[in-house]
């Protein structure tokens, strides 16, 4: 278990070996921006890595092609967060991830 830190909501997740950061954020009950439900096809789950990159699991072929496609620079800080896997500590900036209770999607 790792944890996860978020900004700019300011949360920490715990996030399993193999787990994705987008199903760690779910399943703490938060919403984390998506349009494609987490196929790695739409890229509006990217998000910055700001510290921990060292502990960012291998960037999949299917996020590589969505984060060249959408035009997002391959610089390995910006990671899809429906593949992100992490073997420890991180920090991550993604803007629009809420809580559940908040009511919008
Ligand atoms: S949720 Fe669509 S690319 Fe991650």
């Amino acid at each position: 278990m790792s944890v996860v830190h978020v900004d700019p909501i300011g949360i920490d997740l715990e996030v399993a070996v193999g787990e994705t950061v987008m199903t760690a954020a779910r399943g703490a009950g938060f919403v984390w921006p998506t349009v494609c439900d987490a196929s790695a096809s739409c890229g509006t789950c990217v998000s910055v890595v700001e510290d921990g990159l060292e502990n960012c699991g291998e960037m999949p072929a299917d996020e590589r092609e969505t984060l060249a496609r959408t035009l997002v620079p391959l610089d390995g800080k910006r990671r899809l967060a429906c593949r992100l896997t992490v073997t420890g500590p991180v920090s991550l900036k993604k803007r629009g991830v809420h809580a559940v209770e908040d009511g919008s999607q």
